[in-house]
């Protein structure tokens, strides 16, 4: 996401700091780390504004959702709309700042439920794709961070993306047990939360691209796949 530099960035975020998980000295394996309650957690990677994950922290108050971005003023915006909600939801909702490669220093093996890439950005020149979110790197990653029966869920705009995507999983013997070119024509979509990209597209008439795969079994070494 493309933003001009925010004045007095630094200190905006540093009054959301409630909401910033900074990052652990060992990796978070259970929700009462930062909640001090049980439940799920559930990841968004790459949250931009920070509307969807607000959305979902209020629509779920039994879970407990991080969302991570890369981007110092993009990530700024969502934490201060985090604070802004604060009241119209539990305290279910952080916020961190940093980049999805690094997400195995924030979060343990086996100890997320759901993670949810949105809108992720296509990276469409061929040499650049280990950067896009759904490379099958990051998709190792995911898998090891998911619990087992936990669900990685995608959402874009961008059908290249959603075909390198669908290639990458099936590189890796990850078969989605949903997948549409149309998301908001299907039942799944009842309860939908938004993200503000989403907005942008649908109000142009662009279907959305969804799809959920969920985590059975670990995937096999690195070494067996033909890459
Ligand atoms: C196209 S925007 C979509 C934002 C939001 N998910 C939405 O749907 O409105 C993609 C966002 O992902 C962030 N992003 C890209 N690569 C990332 C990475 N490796 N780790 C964390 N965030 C990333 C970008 O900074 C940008 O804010």
């Amino acid at each position: 996401m493309r933003m001009r530099k925010k004045k007095n960035g630094a200190s905006r975020l540093a009054a959301c700091a409630d909401l910033l998980r900074e990052k652990p000295e060992s990796p978070i394996s259970t929700s009462e780390t930062d909640f001090h309650r049980e439940g799920e957690i559930h990841l968004e990677v790459g949250c931009g504004k920070g509307g969807f994950a607000c959305g979902m922290a209020k629509q779920n108050p039994d879970i407990n959702f991080y969302a991570m971005e890369r981007v110092n003023d993009v990530l700024m915006l969502a934490a201060e709309r985090g604070v802004r909600e604060k009241d119209e939801r539990p305290d279910n909702l952080r916020f961190i700042l940093g980049g999805a490669a690094d997400l195995g220093a924030y979060f343990a093996p086996g100890s997320l439920s759901c993670i949810y890439l949105n809108f992720s950005d296509p990276w469409p020149k061929k040499g650049y794709a280990k950067r896009r979110l759904t490379h099958r790197n990051f998709l190792r990653l995911y898998v090891s961070l998911l619990r087992e029966g936990g669900e990685l869920r995608m959402k874009t705009d961008n059908t290249g993306l959603f075909d390198f995507t669908l290639e990458e999983m099936e590189a890796l013997g990850l078969v989605p047990y949903f997948v549409t070119r149309d998301f908001h024509q299907t039942p799944e979509a009842e309860g939908n939360i938004m993200t503000e990209y989403e907005t942008n597209f649908s109000s142009q008439g662009i279907p959305i691209c969804s799809l959920r795969v969920r985590k059975q079994g670990e995937l096999p070494p690195e070494n067996t796949d033909q890459e």
